[in-house]
């Protein structure tokens, strides 16, 4: 309901059921088709503050879907979310741009640090000399480090990984969801991460989520 003035000149205020936790995120969506295809249907869940909350399901499922309706990307749905306004997102791709080094890939998302701070940043994640590296110098765990340094950078209220750490050897894998674990538990994000493999959801969040079906809904059904 959108608040107005009724006819008879009284004020109408709308009832807000539910008053929206500061930081959390809460994700009603109906519905979501893609023309005639139905793809999502009843997915309703809330992430607290400092609660990390794994989506798990099958390739195809929909789960990049929700996280673009998740993060604002996708506003084509039924229904509604709310979610804080500082924001970072880790996808599968590091999306680093090829002509700026490492630490300019930083600043231009962060324009506010200081060299001294964006410097540290990279540190943080293991990238300590290679500021200057070019991306195609990286490895791809490398960028994977450096995209969860802009990630983290800004000190998120809310963090979105969609399969941050596939293709990468099992030992590579482990580290970087170890480095992901210890950022997250330093920062205290409300964060939903994607993932295919169950191990890593069971060791990254406190609450795993799982997509099954033709539309794709939740199972068993979270509150
Ligand atoms: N832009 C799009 N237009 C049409 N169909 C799409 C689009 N994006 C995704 N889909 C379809 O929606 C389903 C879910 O895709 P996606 O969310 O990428 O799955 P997941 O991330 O779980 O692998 C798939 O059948 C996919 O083909
Ligand atoms: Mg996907």
């Amino acid at each position: 309901m959108t608040p107005g003035i009724r006819q008879d000149g009284a004020r109408v205020v709308p009832l807000r059921p539910l008053r929206h936790e500061e930081g959390a995120i809460r994700v009603d969506v109906r519905a979501k088709h893609f023309g005639r295809t139905q793809v999502l249907r009843d997915v309703h869940f809330s992430v607290s503050r400092g609660e990390t909350v794994a989506l798990l399901g099958p390739s195809g499922i929909g789960k990049s879907t929700l996280l673009r309706i998740v993060a604002g990307l996708d506003r084509d749905f039924d229904g509604s979310v709310q979610r804080p306004e500082e924001m970072a997102m880790v996808f599968q791709e590091p999306t680093l741009l090829p002509w700026r080094s490492a630490l300019q890939n930083l600043l231009l998302v962060h324009p506010g640090l200081t060299p001294s701070e964006a410097r540290a940043a990279l540190d943080r994640v293991g990238l300590k000399g290679r500021e200057d590296a070019f991306p195609r110098a990286l490895s791809l765990g490398q960028q994977r480090r450096l995209a969860l340094a802009r990630a983290f950078a800004g000190r998120p209220r809310m963090l979105i990984m969609d399969e941050p750490f596939v293709s990468l050897d099992p030992r590579l894998a482990n580290a970087m969801l170890s480095l992901a674990e210890d950022l997250i538990a330093e920062q205290r994000p409300a964060t939903i991460f994607v993932t295919h493999a169950r191990a890593e959801a069971d060791r990254l969040a406190s609450r795993v989520l799982e997509l099954r079906g033709t539309p794709a809904t939740l199972t068993p059904h979270p509150i």
